[in-house]
């Protein structure tokens, strides 16, 4: 199974520098784009601040760029870091299991796309716990489950069951607003989630 030191692993040297190049063009990543832009539409002209864990390249800084919030981003990869601030994103080292913010609530709204399926259970509930501690306002978050009594697939990611999330949506306090399907085939969904507290 993967595991996040694994994984951190994937990320540097050639890998961060291909990363982007060789997704972009890809119809999911597009996808994911239009799903996170219409999210946070909500939050145009309002002066926010974003979370962007983990950030990567910086892909949706001009998201942010359009919507006049302002971003910080956040990864465990230094290279990916790097990629992110020469395209003139703000960033900071952090991990998501334990993000270096102290206080509450500090940002408006979290992102946080393509990490969770190489989470396990327990961190999963943990990446969540954290982003609901740091956030006010909508997270969103990218997941693909697995449908009901299907068998999980045989893939490089870990696709979690919808228990799995429920459990872990429970543990941090937070609910679905709102869902975005990105793709689907016949044993898992993709969809990009809009997180909300539930108090
Ligand atoms: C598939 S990339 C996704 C990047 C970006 N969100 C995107 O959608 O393109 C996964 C990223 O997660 C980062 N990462 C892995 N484990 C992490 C952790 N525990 N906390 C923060 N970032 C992590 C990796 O360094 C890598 O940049």
């Amino acid at each position: 199974m993967a595991s996040v030191i694994e994984h951190r692993a994937n990320y540097c040297g050639p890998v961060a520098e291909e990363y982007e190049a060789r997704r972009a063009s890809q119809p999911q990543w597009q996808a994911e784009h239009a799903a996170v832009r219409e999210l946070l539409a909500p939050l145009r002209g309002t002066a926010g601040t974003v979370l962007d864990i983990p950030v990567g390249t910086g892909r949706f800084l001009p998201i942010y760029q359009e919507f006049g919030l302002t971003p910080l981003g956040m990864d465990v990869s230094r290279d990916m870091l790097r990629i992110a601030g020469d395209r003139g994103f703000p960033v900071f080292p952090g991990d998501i299991l334990s993000i270096p913010i102290v206080g509450e609530r500090h940002f408006s709204a979290a992102v946080c796309v393509r990490l969770l399926n190489w989470l396990h259970a327990d961190e999963v509930a943990q990446a969540l716990s954290e982003l609901a501690r740091v956030t006010a306002g909508p997270i969103i978050a990218g997941i693909r489950l697995l449908r009901p009594g299907a068998a999980p697939p045989r893939r490089k990611i870990i696709v979690h069951s919808q228990d799995v999330f429920d459990v872990a949506l429970a543990a941090a306090g937070l609910k679905v607003a709102r869902a975005i399907e990105v793709n689907a085939n016949d044993s898992t969904v993709y969809s990009i989630h809009e997180l909300r507290h539930v108090d």
